[in-house]
């Protein structure tokens, strides 16, 4: 049975929206858009036309970005959106549930509590590295699990899920859940993406946003990979015409190899940069703990978290707070050299500082 039969019954009956025609070399009077063209308009697509419904290139290009079929992938508004989409999807308000792990990114819980699901966090333990207890989290799945977000790397602790676990998970919620792997940091780890095991699990999603590693945050642009089933459920309640045109042609040209090969090594000085950084910040006197990491951020924990941050805020340098079961512990996000020097420079104005940090 196809994960796309978990989905609210009036999705799965939903019509996708049916836009003007858009045809190449034609006079377009069907749409109500305006004939003129502004000065200030450079983009291949003239901006007083409508983007196409779904961008096909931009889908053709990121599918091959991240191997897998065009009709696996949707495009969206950062992998944000994608989980909006799927909780809007697949969870009817007051009767199904999100699993998802603790801690972890927030916005799983956010887009839960705004379609009025049930969410349940499975704790992880800052004393184990925050590894997922696979069998804590199916102890917590019952017939109401529409989603399982496993984010890995995990923001904010930086824990990536070993393969074999994420099998196990798959294996055992079967077609009863579907399990969605949030990748938006897998690049500045060494393990591969786990789309591989698509064709292998048909419960099995894949969030990837190019936030991150590419550098594009600002363009609002991710992808949610997974069956072509669920794909078309998920566009169907998509937006029309998501993609603005200035983001498409943005990240079409941010996809070419050229740009890639910049990307890539942009990513490969991060890791050597968080690996300094770690270094640097484990030699702090009021650092207690510092917890390995697969991501371009890592998490520390202080005696004193507030004065770290307002020395730090000081020193002009923002840092992340959650506070909960992470009242004293910090993120940090890893920068550029001269960034995390500054960094550097702030924690150092508090080495030895009374009382205890
Ligand atoms: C784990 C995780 N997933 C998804 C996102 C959302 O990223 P975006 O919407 O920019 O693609 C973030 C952003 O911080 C994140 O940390």
């Amino acid at each position: 049975m196809s994960i796309a039969t978990l989905a609210r019954p009036e999705i799965q009956a939903l019509q996708a929206y049916e836009a003007a025609e858009q045809v190449d070399d034609t006079v377009r009077l069907n749409a109500n858009e305006s004939p003129i063209v502004s000065a200030v308009d450079h983009f291949r697509r003239p901006l007083n036309r409508y983007p196409e419904v779904r961008p096909q290139k931009l889908q053709h290009a990121l599918a091959a970005r991240f191997y897998c079929s065009p009709d696996q992938l949707l495009v969206t508004r950062g992998s944000s959106e994608a989980i909006d989409l799927l909780v809007r999807t697949f969870c009817r308000a007051g009767e199904d549930s999100v699993v998802t792990t603790s801690p972890s990114f927030s916005m799983y819980r956010h887009y839960a509590e705004i379609q009025g699901a049930n969410f349940i966090a499975v704790a992880t333990q800052a004393s184990e590295n925050f590894a997922i207890d696979i069998d804590a989290v199916l102890a917590t799945c019952d017939e109401s699990t529409r989603l399982i977000f496993i984010c890995s790397p995990n923001n904010p602790t930086g824990t990536t899920l070993p393969r074999d676990e994420l099998e196990k998970l798959l294996q055992r919620r079967g077609d009863k859940s579907a399990v969605v792997v949030d990748e938006a940091y897998v690049e500045f780890a060494d393990v591969p993406s786990v789309v591989e095991l698509l064709d292998e699990y048909p419960n099995l999603l894949v969030l990837r946003t190019l936030s991150k590693a590419l550098g594009f945050a600002g363009a609002r642009c991710g992808a949610v990979i997974g069956p072509p089933a669920v794909i078309q459920l998920l566009s169907a309640v998509q937006a029309p015409y998501a993609l603005a045109t200035p983001v498409v042609e943005c990240v079409e040209d941010a996809l070419q190899d050229e740009q890639l090969a910049l990307a890539e090594r942009a990513v490969a000085r991060i890791i050597e940069e968080r690996k300094r950084l770690m270094r640097e910040i484990s030699a702090f006197d009021f650092v207690k703990k510092i917890w390995p990491s697969d991501a371009n951020f890592f998490l520390i924990e202080v005696g004193d978290a507030a004065k770290v941050l307002q020395r730090c805020q000081e020193h002009r340098v923002l840092l992340r707070h959650f506070g909960g079961d992470l009242a004293n512990c910090i993120r940090i996000t890893v920068g550029s050299v001269d960034d995390n020097n500054q960094l550097l420079e702030a924690l150092e104005s508090l080495r030895g500082s009374k009382p205890c940090l």
